[in-house]
C-alpha cells in the first residue's frame, strides 16, 4: 500500500469518526506500514479535532474575526495536515451556498508567557514569505475549498512549531485563527454576495483607482449583503469551524523541517522593477469584449513572477482560486512546470459538493531532486486562470507551498536518527542503527 494512499485513508477515517465523536477527541494512530518506506522512525500520528470560538450569522450578514489562543497542538511538533469544515450547534456540516466560507487562516504568534494576549504583547510570526507585511503570512488557509483540498505534507517532511528555544525571551507560542464568512442563505445575488461586490453590500470604497466594484473592502466584519423580503429579519445562528490537525512529536520522528510560502498572482513588484513585494492578495477580472466572446476566448490568464528568497525541493503545492477558476500553474524559470493545480466544481446541494462552488483544489507532491528543485533567488512564475464569460470581484490567485532547504536534503542529523543500541563490554561497541531498526 502506498503511504499517501494509507493516509487517505486515515483521513477518511478521521473525517468519518470524528464527525460525530464528542468535542475535542485525540487519537493515536500508528502507522505499522511506516517501517520498511525508508525512514525507520516508529511513526506516532496524532490527530485531534478541535472546535473554534462561535461565530454568529444571520442572513445576509458578514463575520470576519480574528481568534487569539485558540485550541491546537502543543509543544514540539511537526504538523502533517490541517483540515476545517462549519458546522452548526449539532455539529452538522453546513452546504457553501448557506454559509460561504470566504477563508480561514492560521497563524502562530509569540505572546508575553502567562499574559492575557492583548494586542500590546504579540510579536507575529509569518511564514517563509514571499508577501511582506503581514498579508499572506498565514501556515494554514483556505476557502470554500476547504472539505476537499488535501494539506498532508508528505512523509519525511514536516512543518515544525513548538520549538521551545523559539520564542524570544518571556514569551511562549500561541496560534491565532481567522474565519471570514458570509451567510448567504436568501441573498438577492449569491454570487454577488460572495464575491463581495459592493453595490449588494451598499457599499461605497473611496478609491484612487476607482472603480473598486468589490472585494474585501466591501465585505468587512457585519456588513450585510441584500437579501430576498422575508429574510431581514431571518434566523440568526450560531456555526463553528471545526478543525482537525494531525501532527507527530518533533523527537519520535526523523522529520526534515519545510518552510511555508505563499505565492499571489497580484504581486507585479518585480515585473515593474521593484524591490519589495507588493500583493493585492485579490483582484478583480473584467468580463470580455464582445469580440473575444465572438471567437469563445472568455479565459482571463493573470501571470507574474516572484523570487524564492532560497533554494530547495518544492515537496507540495497548492493554488488557491474563487468561483470562475479554471487553474492555476506554477514553473520555474526556465518555464518547467513545478505545480499545475485545479479548482473542482460541486454539482449537487449536500456539504462538499455545492452546485457552481469550488468544492476542492487539486495538490501537487512533487518528487524531491527532480524538476521541482527550485534555486535560490530563482524567479518563479505564477499563472492564474478564471473565466471571463462575466465580472468576478475579489477573486484570488495565490500558490501556497512547502520547501524543503537544500541543505536539508543531507541525511538526517545524528540527534534524529534511531538511538542505536550501545555496549561498553568487552570494549566500546554499538549495533548499527540499520540493525536496531528491528529491536523496536
Ligand atoms: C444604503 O446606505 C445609505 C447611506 O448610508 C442609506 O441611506 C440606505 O438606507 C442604505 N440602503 C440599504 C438598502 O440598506
Ligand atoms: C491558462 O490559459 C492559457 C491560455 O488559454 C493556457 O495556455 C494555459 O494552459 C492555462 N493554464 C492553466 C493552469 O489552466
Amino acid at each position: 500500500m502506498s503511504p499517501l494512499f494509507l493516509v487517505l485513508l486515515i483521513i477518511a477515517f478521521t473525517a468519518a469518526t470524528t464527525s460525530t465523536a464528542p468535542l475535542p477527541t485525540t487519537q493515536t494512530l500508528d502507522l505499522d506500514d511506516a517501517r520498511g518506506h525508508g525512514h525507520g522512525y516508529d511513526q506516532q500520528l496524532k490527530s485531534r479535532t478541535f472546535l473554534s470560538p462561535a461565530f454568529t450569522l444571520r442572513p445576509g450578514s458578514v463575520s470576519n474575526k480574528w481568534y487569539a489562543d485558540i485550541a491546537f497542538p502543543r509543544g514540539h511538533v511537526a504538523l502533517k495536515s490541517f483540515n476545517g469544515e462549519v458546522v452548526d450547534v449539532r455539529g452538522a456540516p453546513v452546504p457553501l451556498h448557506e454559509t460561504y466560507l470566504h477563508h480561514w487562516l492560521v497563524e502562530p504568534y509569540y505572546a508575553a508567557s502567562g499574559g492575557g494576549g492583548g494586542q500590546e504583547n504579540i510579536i507575529p510570526r509569518a511564514n517563509s514569505g514571499v508577501c511582506k507585511g503581514g498579508a499572506l503570512g498565514q501556515y494554514f488557509g483556505l476557502g470554500s475549498e476547504t472539505r476537499r483540498t488535501a494539506t498532508w505534507v508528505p512523509d519525511p517532511y514536516g512543518i515544525e512549531i513548538g520549538d521551545p528555544a523559539a520564542p524570544p525571551e518571556g514569551y511562549e507560542e500561541r496560534w491565532s485563527l481567522t474565519v471570514h464568512a458570509i451567510d448567504t442563505r436568501g441573498a438577492v445575488d449569491r454570487l454577488g454576495c460572495t464575491e463581495c461586490r459592493c453595490v449588494l453590500y451598499n457599499v461605497t470604497v473611496d478609491e484612487d483607482d476607482d472603480g473598486y466594484a468589490g472585494g474585501l473592502r466591501c465585505c468587512y466584519d457585519q456588513a450585510r449583503c441584500a437579501v430576498e423580503e422575508g429574510f431581514a429579519d431571518g434566523e440568526t445562528r450560531e456555526l463553528f469551524l471545526r478543525y482537525t490537525v494531525m501532527w507527530l512529536d518533533w523527537s519520535d520522528a526523523a522529520v526534515v523541517p519545510v518552510r511555508i510560502y505563499i505565492l499571489d498572482v497580484t504581486d507585479r513588484a518585480m515585473l515593474e522593477g521593484k524591490s519589495e513585494p507588493e500583493c493585492k492578495v485579490e483582484y478583480t477580472v473584467e468580463a470580455c469584449s464582445s469580440e473575444n466572446r465572438a471567437r469563445n476566448e472568455c479565459v482571463d490568464v493573470k501571470v507574474t513572477q516572484e523570487v524564492l528568497p532560497r533554494g530547495g525541493d518544492v515537496v507540495y503545492a497548492v493554488g488557491h482560486q474563487h468561483t470562475g477558476g479554471l487553474g492555476t500553474s506554477l514553473h520555474g524559470e526556465d518555464g518547467r512546470l513545478l505545480c499545475r493545480s485545479t479548482p473542482a466544481y460541486g454539482d449537487g446541494e449536500e456539504a462538499g459538493n455545492e452546485a457552481g462552488y469550488v468544492v476542492g483544489m487539486s495538490a501537487c507532491y512533487p518528487e524531491p531532486g527532480g524538476a521541482a528543485r527550485v534555486r535560490g533567488g530563482e524567479a518563479l512564475t505564477v499563472v492564474s486562470n478564471y473565466s471571463s464569460e462575466r465580472q468576478h470581484t475579489g477573486v484570488m490567485g495565490h500558490f501556497y507551498i512547502l520547501v524543503a532547504d537544500e541543505q536539508e536534503q543531507l541525511p538526517a542529523p545524528e540527534k534524529q536518527q534511531l538511538p542505536s543500541l550501545c555496549f561498553s563490554f568487552p570494549v566500546s561497541w554499538c549495533v548499527p542503527a540499520w540493525l536496531s531498526l528491528y529491536q523496536q
